[in-house]
Order: C-alpha cells, then structure tokens, then sequence
C-alpha cells in the first residue's frame, strides 16, 4: 500500500514524500514506484487521537454506541477514541469493563480505549480491573458517577499507579448548588485537584478546561495535563443562546474574553479532545447536557491554521503525538516509521458547509450546523486500510482494538 505526493511536516518542515505503508504500519517515506492513493494536493496528518469520548453504549445507544460512535470519529479524521464511564451502568467494575471490550471488540470501526469510573467504594476493582486510565467527577453531570468527598479523591489518587493518568471533571459541587456552573465552580475544583495530585505526587488531567485561569491553576502542580474542546475555541455564551436547549454544555461555554483568552493561553494546553457527548434532539429539549463533536474538531483547527489562528505542528501535537504519549497508546500518534498506519488526508482549501444529517453519529445535531468551514477530511486510513473518503462515506470497516496500555 502507497499515498503517493502527500504533503507533511518532517521535523517542522512541509516535505512531499510518498508514504509506504506494510502490515498496517508505516514502513517509510520517500520516493517509491507503484499505484497507490493518490494525496496530490492534500496533507498528511497522523490519524486524530480523540481522548474524551463519550460513546454511550452500555445504556444509551439510542444516542451512540461503539459502531456509530467510531464511524463518526473516522469521517473526522480520528483513528482512536477513549470512552468515558459515565454509561449505564457506569464503568466501575472489571465484569463492566469486560462487557465493554465485548462490545467494542464486535462493533467499533476504529481503535479505542476505556477511562474506568473512580467510584466511592471502588478501589478493589481498580487494582483487579487494571484499566489504562481513570476519570474522577468533582461534579455531577450526565449519569450517576460523582465523588462527594476531597478524600475519596485522594484515595483514588494514592490507589492508581502513577504511570497512568486520571482524569478529572473539574467542577465543585458545592459551588454548583450555591451559584451554578460559574467559571470559578471550575476554577475552585481545579485548583483542588492540583492540589491533591501534587500530595499523592501523581500525574493528572484536567479534562475540558473552559478558562484560562483554570490552566493557570492546573499548572502550579507540574504533573498536570490539560485538555480543551474544540467549543471552548469556537463558541460563546451568546452562541450557547442562540442555540437555546442545544447549546446546553458542561462546563458551559464562556464568555467571549474567555474564549479569547484560550486562543491566547494555547501553548499551555497539553491536548484537545472533543468530549463528544451525543443526545437525541428530543433529549436535548428535556434538558440533556453535552455537545456532538466527532466529525468537525479537526475540520474546525484546519479552519482555523487556515485564518493563522494556530500551527500545524500545534494541531499535530494536541491532537495526535500528545494524547498518544499522555494515555500511553504506543505506536501511533506520529507519521514515522514503524508507527501504525493511521493517516488522515486533508485538503486546506476545500470549503464546505457543517451538515449534521450528513454526519455518521446517531445524534443527528451540531452546533456548528451551517458554519462553513476552511479544511475538509478528505480520506482516513486506519491499520493500513482506506477506511473514509469524502463523498463515499466509510467504506472500509476494518474492526478496531483496544490501545491503551495496561
Ligand atoms: O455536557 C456534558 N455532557 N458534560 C459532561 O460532563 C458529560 C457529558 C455527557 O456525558 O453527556
Ligand atoms: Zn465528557
């Protein structure tokens, strides 16, 4: 297997090379004979790697399961997606992880990975279930899990080995009920969980961060990670009422100095996700929280390198090399030799118009229906194979695996 002309980035600097792909992994890249996918005119980016996913499936798979979720994350460019244990059940025993793997192992078309839920009385089953990762909730959103006590935190924080990362939705509770989902309800939670990893010495994600301040915080612990989404870049809270019930989002959006001040504060940011959380419509009118995101987060920073908002070595690095040495996925994240043949071809000039009927999520909603976009996915490889053109749809459902190392 070949992509013949692609354009990428080697070692800062845009090259055309041909990429030889065998056995689903990147052999070399230079200038070979043969037929093959002609890139001619596209880029060549290392497959998207999507931490913060929510793919429903056990309990809710009238929003997503594992087949659309993941089709969804392929006609974005994304070739590995890690899923949340806010479920039903939620993830928080080694027989629910197992029925999880059973799942996806059937029904996802690209990699994966699974955060285990921190639960109050849980700790048994971290150490016998193993997962690559865990998600503490300082607050409570969609599903049951939530942690109510700075102690629990902890005590996860000291039970999981520190080679691995967790997780933290970082919103306080008890501010919450005084005020509601204010930027200090998440800056409060932040600057708790910093401290509390910084005296179990361990490395920790803050998940979404939706201020700057809350990176600031996060930071003066030097083991923290920090993820953004794509709709804390690109929305508002004036766009959160424009949208009325769908622009319902936790953390929610900001306002417009506060989304600025991401764009400015982008160098601090370890990676961003799109903590894709599906609801019907309907869902969404009795009051469901979370945005769609799959299928526009990569379109969405190709608009914007195109408006010089951001590099394409920052895109390439939050999106790709760092979510993969974050989370421990080894052999992916980078175009490089013996690295697994994700590949995503981009065209950086084509415009085209946000569609959620056109979409491959069973949500059928975006928030950023209309916007026309600068940077389309024009085809996704994943293990080597041509798994999404533009135009076809996904035409390759090549069975995906679990990543995260254990
Ligand atoms: O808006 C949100 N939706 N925030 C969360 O924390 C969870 C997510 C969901 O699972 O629906
Ligand atoms: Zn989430």
């Amino acid at each position: 297997m070949l992509i013949r002309n692609a354009t990428l980035l080697l070692e800062g600097k845009a090259a055309r090379k041909d990429i030889l792909i065998q056995g689903g992994k990147i052999k070399s890249m230079g200038h070979f004979r043969g037929k093959g996918i002609d890139a001619t005119g596209l880029f060549a980016l290392p497959g998207i790697i999507d931490a913060h996913v929510h793919l429903r499936e056990p309990g809710a798979t009238q929003k997503e399961d594992f087949r659309t979720g993941t089709r969804a994350a392929l006609s974005g460019g994304v070739t590995t997606v890690l899923d949340m244990p806010n479920t039903s059940p939620p993830t928080t025993t080694l027989a629910r992880l197992r029925e999880k793997r059973a799942l996806a192992s059937k029904k996802a078309a690209c990699d994966y990975g699974f955060h285990f839920g921190a639960g109050e009385d849980n700790f048994e089953e971290v150490k016998k279930a193993k997962p690559g990762s865990m998600k503490v909730y300082m607050g409570k959103t969609t599903g049951d899990l939530f942690l109510p006590d700075e102690k629990l935190i902890f005590r996860h924080f000291m039970n999981f080995p520190r080679e691995k990362p967790v997780v933290v939705h970082a919103e306080d509770q008890a501010i919450i009920d005084a005020e509601g989902r204010t930027p200090l309800a998440a800056q409060v939670a932040v600057a708790k969980a910093a401290m509390l990893a910084r005296r179990a010495s361990r490395r920790m994600c803050i998940a979404h961060a939706s201020t700057p301040r809350e990176i600031e915080l996060a930071k003066k612990w030097e083991k923290s990670l920090v993820e953004t989404c794509p709709h804390y870049l690109f929305l508002n809270e004036k766009d959160a009422e424009g949208l009325g019930c769908f622009g319902k989002v936790y953390p929610p959006l900001r306002s417009e100095r506060e989304r600025r001040g991401m764009w400015a504060a982008l160098g601090s940011i370890d990676y961003l996700s799109t903590d894709h959380a599906p609801h019907l419509p309907e869902e969404k009118e009795g009051g469901a929280a979370g945005f769609p995101g799959l299928g526009v987060s990569l379109p969405l920073m190709l608009d914007a390198y195109s408006r010089n908002l951001v590099g394409m070595d920052w895109i390439i690095s939050r999106m790709c090399e760092n979510p993969a040495r974050i989370f421990n996925i080894r052999g992916k994240g980078r175009i490089a030799p013996g690295f697994q043949a994700d590949i995503v071809l981009v065209d950086l000039r084509r415009e085209w118009k946000v569609r959620a009927d056109g979409m491959e999520s069973r949500c059928r909603w975006s928030p950023y229906e209309g916007r026309v976009l600068r940077g389309s996915v024009e085809k996704a490889i994943f293990r080597g194979e041509l798994a999404y053109e533009r135009g076809s749809g996904i035409i390759c459902e090549t069975k995906g695996k679990e990543v995260m190392a254990r």
